[in-house]
């Protein structure tokens, strides 16, 4: 039997990499869904869940934006580190790079992300800061496919959590990150009984 491989991007610390990681392993994604996170692929060099996902055996590779001279050789170059993999799915976490609509358009259907608010609102960057200056009384997260939209694309999951009083962004980020880390592999997990 083929097995789906599970190709995750990240840009930083890989938090939510780790959680989709340790959830393959814990719920036998293996066995249960002939899944596998196949690789780790980073475009900073120095991205802190490179570390964490090469102690864990994973296949680590980096794709440096900073090398190419345009969005599109990048992604070309990406898409050639990505397809080594076979991949199954392709899973954004923390993956700061705007794609070209050619990338999203060769893996549509499975390629996801995970964004820090409740969708459609805060699309884009700083987002917490923007829910709290909006007074917003609740936040959250959204996976969603793909689409050549920035944070946009049909959901898979939300999670909401409370705006407390006194919150700085930190402190609404981190109560978010908790959410993230239990509606992303929520999410695949899903996505792959389908596949
Ligand atoms: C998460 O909040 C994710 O939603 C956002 O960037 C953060 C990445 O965190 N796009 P990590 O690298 O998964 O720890």
């Amino acid at each position: 039997m083929q097995m789906k491989n599970i190709v995750i991007l990240i840009s930083g610390t890989g938090s939510n990499m780790a959680a989709i990681t340790q959830v393959a392993q814990r719920e036998r994604w293996g066995e249960l869904h002939g899944a596998r996170v196949a690789a780790v692929i980073s475009n900073r060099p120095h991205a802190k869940g490179l570390e964490w996902a090469r102690a864990q055996g994973l296949a680590t590779d980096v794709v440096d934006h900073k090398l190419f001279g345009s969005r599109e050789l990048f992604d070309a170059a990406l898409a050639e580190a990505i397809d080594r993999h076979h991949p199954a799915l392709v899973v954004l976490a923390g993956f700061m790079r705007i794609l070209t609509p050619g990338f999203v358009q060769r893996y549509q259907g499975r390629l996801l992300n995970i964004h820090p608010s409740l969708l459609p609102a805060f699309p884009g960057l700083h987002t917490h800061q923007r829910a709290l200056e909006a007074g917003c009384k609740v936040a959250g997260a959204t996976v969603h496919q793909v689409t050549a939209e920035l944070d946009f694309g049909p959901i898979l999951e939300q999670a909401a959590v409370p705006v407390l009083p006194g919150d700085t962004a930190d402190a609404l980020a981190a109560r978010v990150l908790v959410q993230e880390h239990q509606i992303y592999p929520r999410a695949i997990a899903q996505l792959l009984t389908a596949l």
